[in-house]
């Protein structure tokens, strides 16, 4: 009798302590799909996106987890165009800029939303380099400099997509011998995977013929309390830097690596992105506000580690970053001017989004005691970037 009892309530304890584990995981479950996120314009339609561009099909991949976080990429240019996490409230939010259609991206070729920047991020002074006794010139296509690739970078490329689960999206590049000027043919894969918590990982890798130089990285911009929201002054920020590369009225960094203490530039410590940003700092000015390579405090080169930590007072939504990389472009967004509307169709006004573009620093080629860009053939440059979202405590 004892005993049947025994089984009895360990049998009742079970299935309730079964049932509330359930009811407990349901309830971390997000109540939304990428059905309902496309009907709320929080990812983009498939039909907007499906197109072709250089004789190459064009599409909208989604990536999703079970925790919530859903990620729309297109292959022109592997844009990331939306990237959903739930607030503090366990809502949706989208929190990076991008445009509802391809047509939008077609006729945008400065801002480069959340595009994948090659073959060299940022901007190479005069677009001239010497490599192995040889000067290359490039498209002066942000006078008097080259910027993010030329005239035709990657962020303007179909890419080849493969994607081999719902959470990770494959992309290949091959560019030929001579594009945009830069030696080499250049094959570069790029894999984004939305991890179980809550992360975007983006991982490069590339080879070439002949030695070139190359300098990666993805152009999102974030607004952590939603695309479309007008500001990003109280976002926090916490840079791992304690010193960047100074620049000149062209952005062109004078290949000096400063201190970060002492000046508005100082994010050690978290510190709302409004509260310097119009200081009568010299390098704020050439800037238009943040537009600086940040060179991040390193463990060990090449180590993935922590680089920056960001959230918004509005939805509590933080985001981490780690790369295996040496700097990271703090960008503030000061060239929006609110010609362009996002997704939910609202304004993208000066300063309402911000980058945080893992990179080597700007102009490398020309500064030897910068970081090598430099690839040879034989060799293989990956790198990794992580963007993890939660809830700031
Ligand atoms: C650069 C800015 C530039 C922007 C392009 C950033 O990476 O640092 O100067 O205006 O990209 O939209």
């Amino acid at each position: 009798m004892v005993t049947r009892l025994n089984v009895i309530l360990t049998l009742f304890l079970l299935v309730a302590a079964f049932s509330c584990k359930q009811s407990t995981h349901s309830a971390k479950q997000p109540s939304y799909s990428i059905d309902s996120l496309i009907m709320e314009h929080l990812l983009p339609d498939s039909t907007a996106f499906a197109d072709t561009v250089d004789g190459k099909e064009v599409r909208i991949y989604y990536l999703e987890n079970h925790r919530g976080m859903a990620v729309a990429i297109t292959n022109y240019g592997g844009r990331i165009v939306s990237l959903v996490v739930p607030d503090s409230s366990g809502q949706p939010a989208d929190v990076v800029l991008g445009y509802p259609s391809i047509k939008d991206y077609l006729s945008d070729s400065s801002t480069y939303l959340g595009a994948l920047i090659g073959r060299y991020g940022n901007r190479i002074a005069k677009g001239r380099f010497t490599l192995n006794g040889k000067t290359y010139q490039l498209y002066i296509n942000n006078p008097p400099n080259s910027l993010h690739g030329g005239h035709h970078g990657f962020d303007s490329k179909v890419w080849e997509a493969r994607q081999p689960s719902d959470s990770v999206l494959e992309l290949t590049y091959v560019s030929p011998d001579g594009e945009e000027n830069y030696p080499g043919t250049l094959t570069v894969q790029v894999t984004y995977t939305v991890t179980d918590s809550n992360a975007l990982e983006i991982s490069y890798r590339a080879t070439t013929d002949k030695p070139t130089v190359l300098n990666l990285t993805n152009h999102a911009y974030f607004n952590l309390s939603g695309e479309g929201y007008p500001s990003i002054g109280n976002t926090v920020l916490q840079l791992l830097a304690d010193h960047y590369t100074p620049i000149d009225s062209t952005l062109i960094p004078t290949g000096e690596i400063a201190p970060v203490a002492g000046t508005p530039l100082d994010f050690t410590k978290p510190m709302p992105i409004g509260q310097r940003i119009d200081s009568p700092f010299i390098q704020l000015q050439y800037g238009h506000g943040y537009d600086h390579n940040f060179v991040l405090n390193k463990p060990a080169p090449d180590s993935l580690s922590l680089a920056a930590v960001a959230y918004s007072p509005v939805t509590g939504i933080e985001m981490k970053v780690y790369t295996t990389q040496p700097g990271v472009q703090f960008y503030s967004g000061n060239f929006l001017d609110g010609s362009h509307k996002g997704l939910a169709g609202k304004p993208y006004v000066r300063r309402s989004a911000f980058c945080l573009e893992t990179q080597h620093f700007p102009d490398s080629p020309n500064h030897p005691n910068f970081p090598s860009t430099l690839l040879n053939p034989g060799e293989i440059f990956t790198s990794q970037t992580i963007y993890a979202f939660g809830i700031h405590q």
